[in-house]
């Protein structure tokens, strides 16, 4: 293991590479990134970033997306199959089917698409945006938002809008038992729930307080409490751990496992030897067509200027 690590800290020195991991990653890889961060905080290091290669531990649609803000960088993932069951619920030909039927409607999002969806979409959104930047378009504004319906439900119930959902969802999220999530409550009744709001509304409903890896990090820090019940992927206790090392955090269990808690199996492909083989071999690479990139660099560019303005 320390060998593993001492290796990949050379090779990244020798190929300029910065290694960016996603919360959900396993600690042992969290540890070793330049930088550890959401899906919105990924893509600005991306588009920022001096490095000649990017090491993108997470998922192919985050691997995607910091190749189109930065084409001209080789951008690596550790396992070309780590993709996302929530971009896969939304084929880019029904997808555009959809938007073709309501051409009166501005497309906004979610980051958690292929790239081809992107280059159907006018504004790309994270969970930590996603309000303010539909909130950023007058009220009476059509809008089409996919591919999440639960983080659509959301979003139109602490906006009052009425946005036109694609029928999405993360099987991770989808997974969390509102059952032994009351229990859990009643064993921990001092604790707060924090939810991601791609959990369904039921969840929503039991949480204290929503909001993306990041927001829920820096609720947990800011918090005088003590215990926290932490309904997203298991991947974010680790730095939640690391911030609040006297605090206690439960993670939420989903409905049928055996398990107590929640782990995204498409995050979970990504391991440090795999990491370490792929700054080696400068392989699997992301490729984005350059039709398609042409296009859907234009509304995450967009989602880039807003949260910019917003300061977020
Ligand atoms: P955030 O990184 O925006 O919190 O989203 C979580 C997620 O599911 C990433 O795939
Ligand atoms: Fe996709 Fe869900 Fe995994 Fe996030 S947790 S990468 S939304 S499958």
């Amino acid at each position: 293991m320390n060998e593993l690590i001492t290796a990949i800290g050379q090779l990244k020195k020798e190929k300029n590479a910065v290694i960016l991991a996603h919360y959900y990653q396993t600690g042992d890889i969290q540890d070793i990134a330049d930088f550890v961060g959401d899906s919105l905080a990924l893509a600005q290091w991306a588009a920022r970033t001096e490095a000649d290669i990017i090491v993108m531990c997470g998922v192919h649609f985050m691997g995607e997306t910091a190749k189109i803000l930065s084409p001209s960088k080789k951008v690596l993932v550790p396992d070309l199959a780590a993709g996302c069951s929530l971009a896969d619920s939304c084929p880019a030909d029904r997808f555009e089917q959809f938007v073709n039927q309501h051409p009166d409607h501005t497309v906004i999002s979610y980051v958690n698409t292929t790239a081809a969806v992107k280059a159907l979409t006018d504004v790309v959104v994270t969970s930590t945006n996603a309000k303010q930047i539909v909130e950023s378009f007058p009220k009476d504004e059509k809008i089409i938002f996919g591919p999440d319906r639960n983080l659509g439900n959301y979003i139109n119930s602490v906006t009052g809008r009425n946005m036109l959902l694609w029928d999405g969802a993360c099987h991770v999220h989808e997974q969390f038992s509102v059952e032994k999530l009351v229990n859990l409550k009643k064993e921990y009744p001092r604790a707060d729930v924090l939810a991601h709001p791609e959990c369904k509304s039921a969840v929503l409903k039991l949480a204290d307080f929503i909001g993306s890896t990041a927001a829920l990090l820096k609720y947990a820090i800011a918090s005088d409490k003590n215990e926290f019940i932490v309904a997203t992927e298991s991947g974010i206790l680790h730095e939640m751990q690391k911030k609040c090392p006297d605090k206690r955090f439960i993670p939420a269990p989903p409905n049928d496992s055996t398990c107590a808690c929640n782990e995204c199996s498409f995050m979970r492909l990504n391991t440090l030897q795999k990491l370490h083989d792929c700054l080696l071999n400068e392989s699997p690479e992301i490729e984005v067509e350059p039709q398609i990139a042409d296009k859907a660099v234009k509304p995450i560019q967009k989602m880039l200027d807003i949260s910019a303005r917003l300061g977020l």
